[in-house]
């Protein structure tokens, strides 16, 4: 079931929702990747990382509790221009409540082109992962650079991680990749990668032989 909301209200369990992120962890350690939510610190590398256009929107895929988002808005994202996808339900309702004006969506960073609405295919001037992909096989890793292509073609994406080198296979993805940032202040200390589609690659005439 997917669905989309309009943050309205404060969260009733605070800004943070340490205790929900615990408990999904808990429930479901894979789809969480981390303990505990991204800290200010890196919050703020990856908001000085995004670009939009005017008429264009940031989307973040896995926002969580909003750890991320938050510093997205405090970066300078107008509300209505930040869009944040969710795949657990509990927490999409927590980021509806938590994020007054965001456009929160229920549902699967991996079918992006079905979860998002069409008017904004095309439309995204950053795409932002929070998923921890590198938990992932490469062929649902290729599914997700695929997912994005199709509402960001030739945008690429930002991806945080824990990770000390690139948390994806990017030449066998036949991506381009580059750390952008670093941060010792969040816990485990994370680096934020942007990947691109790699155009020269994919027009590269295949070797024979
Ligand atoms: C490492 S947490 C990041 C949370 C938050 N952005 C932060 O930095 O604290 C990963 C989040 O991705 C969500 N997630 C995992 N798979 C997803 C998918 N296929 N589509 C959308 N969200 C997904 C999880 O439910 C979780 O909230």
């Amino acid at each position: 079931m997917s669905g989309i909301t309009l943050g309205d209200r404060p969260s009733p369990q605070g800004p943070g929702g340490i205790g929900l992120f615990l408990r999904r962890w808990l429930a479901n350690p894979l789809q969480m990747g981390s303990v505990v939510p991204s800290s200010p610190a890196l919050g703020k590398k990856v908001a000085a990382l995004v670009a939009r256009g005017p008429e264009e929107v940031v989307v973040e895929l896995g926002a969580g509790t909003g750890a991320i988002s938050r510093a997205l808005l405090a970066g300078g994202v107008p509300p209505e221009r930040l869009v944040v996808v969710e795949i657990v339900p509990e927490m999409a309702r927590h980021l509806s409540r938590a994020l007054p004006g965001v456009t929160v969506i229920e549902g699967d960073a991996f079918a992006l082109a079905e979860a998002l609405p069409a008017a904004l295919h095309g439309r995204i001037g950053t795409a932002i992962c929070g998923i921890p992909l590198v938990l992932l096989p490469i062929a649902r890793q290729r599914a997700f650079v695929d997912a994005v292509e199709a509402v960001a073609p030739g945008r690429g994406f930002l991806l945080y991680t824990y990770c000390v080198t690139s948390p994806l296979p990017w030449k066998a993805l036949g991506l381009t990749a580059r750390r952008e940032a670093f941060t010792p202040l969040n816990l485990p200390p994370a680096s934020v990668w942007r990947y691109r589609r790699d155009d020269a690659a994919r027009h590269a005439t295949p070797v024979q032989g």
